[in-house]
């Protein structure tokens, strides 16, 4: 396999790897050397069924597997990102489904909102609209090595408390069925984290975090928008322009993802996700 950087700090395109075959360890283990080193891995043409792309999200790690009560996902192993209904009807854009999706379109790291976040995510694009949906990845190793030392010092052992329901308060009230909250309460994430296969630290910002345990809430807040704004400079930033069939991994413990509007009362766009299982909670 090829691997050829997409920017300074983030992202890699990964050529002559046909993710619908099977690997050896080896092969694995390069990827996910790749993986934990580049945050993102783009593979182009890659044209799965969902079952290949359950097997090759397995190379990786720990599958993990939807809760029942997500909307999406109904407790299987793929999540289904798409702006149409089981008939394959455009979803119109102030629907309830619509706005519950339009939280992806912040700043965020998957599985934040649970106390064992998610470790990787898997998006096979199957159906891309012809301008915009794009996403962004911004490097929370990056974001964190280049703070001053000061700062550093400041943010040592600090907890920040990620929900759900703080997520989507940013896009509408009561987007949230009952059962879903009551599945989802508040966790505590340590606000930087060391990733152990690469002794490396990173920022854990992004919508979920609410506020900084034992602080004012507001002071909190304030903290957690100046460090996402940070992280989310352009110079952190790598932008992909999807292609049908283009299958993207990201390390969720060393980045944050947006997805960017598009006309989605008019394109259709489809997106089938499977996850990696995190290692333990991050707060010790
Ligand atoms: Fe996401």
């Amino acid at each position: 396999m090829t691997i050829v950087p997409l920017g300074e700090h983030i992202g890699a395109e990964v050529r002559d790897v046909d993710a619908g075959s099977p690997h050896a360890e080896e092969t694995f283990a390069e990827l996910r050397r790749a993986l934990y080193r580049h945050s993102v891995l783009v593979f182009h043409d890659q044209d799965i069924s969902d079952e290949q792309q359950v097997a090759f999200t397995r190379g990786f790690g720990r599958l993990q597997m939807t809760i029942a009560s997500d909307p999406y996902g109904g407790g299987g192993p793929i999540n289904r990102i798409a702006n149409v209904d089981e008939e394959g009807r455009l979803i119109p854009p102030r629907d309830k489904r619509s706005l519950y999706q339009a939280g992806n379109n912040l700043w965020h790291s998957d599985g934040s909102f649970k106390s064992v976040p998610l470790k990787a995510s898997m998006l096979s694009a199957k159906v891309v609209p012809p301008r915009g949906g794009e996403t962004e990845y911004a490097s929370l190793r990056a974001a964190y090595a280049t703070l001053p030392e000061s700062r550093k010092v400041q943010l040592e052992g600090l907890v920040a408390e990620h929900s759900m329901a703080y997520s989507r308060s940013q896009i509408a009230p009561g987007l949230m069925t009952e059962a879903f909250l009551k599945a989802t309460p508040p966790v505590r994430h340590m606000l930087v984290r060391t990733v152990p296969e690469t002794g490396e630290k990173a920022l854990y910002v992004g919508s979920y975090a609410s506020h900084v345990i034992g602080w004012d809430i507001e002071k909190g807040r304030a903290l957690l928008e100046e460090l996402l704004e940070w992280s989310t400079q352009p110079q952190f930033v790598y932008r992909h322009r999807w292609k049908a069939n283009d299958l993207v991994m990201w390390d969720n413990r060393t980045c944050l993802h947006r997805g960017r509007p598009w006309d989605n009362g008019v394109y259709k766009r489809i997106m089938h996700r499977t996850t990696l299982a995190g290692d333990g909670p991050t707060v010790p």
